[in-house]
């Protein structure tokens, strides 16, 4: 006598990512339908924001249980070549199109200058302000500034830890090193927050000539706002134009070399040996910082999935490596407060 086994059907790893992405997209209709309902009650355009942070806040523990389960939902599918285009499919039909009318989303996703985490996009996440043309754009805008956190915060890392290095060094001049510069949005805050300091000599590389643009305005405003000298030398041109030993110029010259949010999407070779010509370029006593997002979190979906950035996630060891591979001894990596971005401070021997 025979025996029928009937197996369950088999939910595939990407129906199951498409119904985890339907579910977020019914609460953001749902989410959708109240801020429409609250738009119609604001008596001012302040009122109608401070609603709308009110929303968002009663929103935040769904939208957290959606970011919290999200790791190991598209992560899988993402490091799968075949899956992958599927998973971005999914993701742009049922939940970007849905939050699309976002500045910071639109920006994020078109990637209008040609590659991911363009100064453009960046400086919304650094204004940190509501934007948007309708309640609904505002209050997208305002959910995704909570996906740009880890970047806020190390562009702050960044410069309180120079100011402490411009400090203890108890000169009136600091120089440092930027790579992958974007619009520069450190130095004038350097500038505003280091009494202390004259004169600022900085080296900017960064491969879009209008960010460097953008950068050169930037400094001529915190130069004649703070007073401090802002010297700053620009190359226009790839991170790999430094990767040759560095001419005696550069060698042994900046008191701070440092690259945040461009490490992400060089392979480890490559990461090596940038991390290797800042340090070259370090004098004794000097900073190197690198920063690179952390693997395993909450950020992957958002922008490798909603925003198709192919940011390469690393670990702290990975991190550590850069330190030994140049032979720093005294470094330490940190994770930023988002939990999202490790970042690693090597110091060369005075
Ligand atoms: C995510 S942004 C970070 C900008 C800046 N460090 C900040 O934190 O605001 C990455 C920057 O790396 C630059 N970039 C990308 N590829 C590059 C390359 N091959 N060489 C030099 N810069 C590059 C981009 O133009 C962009 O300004």
């Amino acid at each position: 006598m025979g025996s029928t086994v009937s197996h369950p059907p088999q939910t595939s790893r990407l129906d199951r990512y498409a119904a985890f992405c339907r579910d977020f997209a019914q609460e953001l209709d749902a989410m959708r339908d109240e801020v429409e309902r609250i738009a119609g009650l604001a008596a001012s355009e302040h009122d109608l924001d401070r609603r709308i942070e009110h929303a968002f806040r009663r929103f935040a523990p769904t939208w957290h249980r959606f970011f919290a389960a999200s790791y190991e939902a598209v992560a899988p599918l993402l490091a799968d070549e075949d899956l992958r285009p599927k998973a971005l499919a999914i993701t742009e039909t049922v939940v970007v199109s849905r939050m699309r009318e976002g500045p910071l989303t639109a920006s994020a996703f078109e990637k209008r200058r040609g590659y991911p985490g363009d100064f453009e996009t960046l400086d919304l996440i650094y204004a940190g302000d509501l934007r948007g043309d309708t309640p609904w754009a505002r209050f997208c805008h305002l959910a995704t500034l909570e996906i740009g956190r880890p970047v806020a915060n190390r562009l702050e890392l960044a410069v309180a830890d120079m100011a402490r290095e411009a400090e203890r060094r108890g000169r009136r001049a600091f120089s440092y090193i930027n790579v992958g510069c974007g619009a520069a949005p450190d130095v004038a805050r350097l500038a505003a927050c280091a009494p202390f300091l004259d004169r600022i000599e900085v080296r900017l590389v960064d491969h879009d000539a209008g960010a460097l643009e953008a950068a050169r305005a930037r400094l001529d405003a915190a130069q004649a706002r703070t007073g401090v000298t802002i010297d700053a030398t620009v190359h226009h041109g790839s991170y790999a134009d430094l990767l040759e030993p560095a001419p005696p110029a550069e060698h042994g010259r900046f008191d701070y070399a440092y690259c945040i949010g461009l490490l992400d999407y060089l392979g480890e070779r490559r990461a090596h040996a940038l991390v290797r010509s800042l340090w070259d370029r370090l004098a004794p006593g000097g900073t190197l910082l690198a920063g690179n997002m952390k693997d395993g979190t909450a950020n992957v979906w958002p922008v490798n999935a909603w925003f198709d950035w192919r940011v390469k996630y690393r670990t702290e060891e990975d991190l550590l490596g850069w330190a030994d591979a140049v032979g720093a001894t005294d470094r330490t990596v940190i994770t930023d407060e988002s939990g999202r971005n490790l970042l690693l401070f090597a110091r060369k021997p005075a």
